[in-house]
């Protein structure tokens, strides 16, 4: 049931508020993380996040969580290049699988490849019946509720905040949060839910925007920091319901090859919150404009005002702590991709080539 939306898909991104509240209420009480028992990150050397696609760009953003909010070495890859790697594994450390289905074949092999080779296997799925969710240690179910579309959305969010409570967990059990640093964060965590409710009304000016996009032919996506596997994401986003070809890049990897891209006829999707990183970005984002590269910014009030002249075209979303801005910044890049695919005219909820489970290698 569509509940009155033309797709799945824009049902499902206008679920987010509350799928993520419902999530946060099942994780967060009384001010405390609520996972299990055993759930303890003060002895580890390293934790692995494997996944494909969507989920991938999760355990990607992730990575600068776990680095940066515990300290803690963190390897990712995708499953299909980690399974055939056969890596080395330290035993002091856990593999985290992240799964919307719970079925991806590449994902379940690896997890069976890790397993009796780490302390323990960890699921995030949103299915918890799954296989990879039973066959794992531990299954911590997303609760994004059933998701139709082959573009993943609110799974997507739903795994980051899972992903960033693991994260803070970690953080306070290996004393790099103290108790105040941790409340701070759970409460911007909280803010979410709100801000995304916000950044979905931006939907009216991306539909505009979007019709202009529907006729590029090469869309690029740029970010730093935990925003760079946002702009990956972007990119497959677009690319997989749009059919326009798009990728995701880091901004400070722009000079060493694809601003040979750029011309008039190729916008360039900048996400950047005004964060720590944002004169950095902002200066590759000076050198698409000046080989006339059509710019679309998404960022703040602060950043559109001090960056928003001469782009084409700039969002603003409501200020978010920093280092969860991967979670507003992705309604934008869901948007832009869902309506310039309705723009084009493809079939959303079903594009071409793609099936919702992989099972298959
Ligand atoms: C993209 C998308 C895919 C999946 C990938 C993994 O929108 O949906 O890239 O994210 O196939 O699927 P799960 O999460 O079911 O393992």
């Amino acid at each position: 049931d569509k509940a009155g939306f033309k797709h799945f898909m824009a049902k499902e991104i206008a679920e987010q508020p509350a799928v993520l509240g419902n999530a946060l209420a099942h994780y967060v009480k009384d001010g405390q993380i609520n996972l299990p028992a055993g759930v303890a990150f003060a002895g580890l050397d390293r934790l692995t996040l494997v996944a494909c696609g969507t989920a991938f760009y999760a355990c990607s953003v992730a990575k600068y969580w776990f680095e940066s909010l515990a300290g803690l070495p963190v390897e990712i890859d995708v499953a299909s290049e980690f399974r055939y790697r056969e890596p080395p594994m330290p035993a002091r450390s856990w593999a985290i699988f992240v799964s919307q289905s719970g079925e991806t074949a590449d994902t379940l092999a690896a997890l069976r490849y890790c397993q009796g080779k780490v302390e323990k296997t960890v699921a995030v799925v949103n299915v918890p019946t799954s296989s990879i969710a039973r066959e794992a240690d531990l299954a911590l179910p997303i609760l994004a509720g059933i998701e139709v579309g082959v573009a993943s959305t609110k799974a997507f969010t739903c795994q980051l905040l899972v992903l960033a409570l693991l994260a803070l967990k970690a953080g306070h059990d290996r004393g790099h949060l103290d108790d105040a640093q941790l409340a701070a964060h759970l409460a911007a965590l909280a803010r979410l839910p709100g801000l995304i409710h916000q950044a979905l009304a931006v939907a009216p000016e991306i539909e505009k925007l979007a019709e202009h996009l529907a006729e590029a032919q090469d869309v690029l996506f740029l970010g730093r920091g935990p925003m760079y596997p946002l702009a990956l994401e972007g990119a497959l986003k677009l690319k997989e319901i749009s059919y326009i070809h798009a990728e995701g890049y880091a901004s400070g990897e722009l000079k060493h090859g694809p601003i040979a891209l750029i011309d008039r006829t190729v916008p360039v999707v900048v996400m950047a919150p005004h964060d720590r990183l944002f004169d950095k970005t902002v200066s590759n984002m000076q050198e698409v404009l000046a080989r006339h590269g059509q710019v679309l910014l998404v960022s703040d009030a602060r950043g559109a005002a001090e960056a928003g002249a001469g782009t084409w075209a700039c969002l603003r979303l409501p200020e978010v702590a920093e280092p969860f801005a991967p979670i507003l910044y992705a309604i934008p890049a869901q948007l832009l991709a869902y309506y310039t695919a309705v723009a084009k005219g493809t079939d959303v909820d079903q594009p071409r080539n793609l099936a919702k489970s992989v099972t298959v290698e």
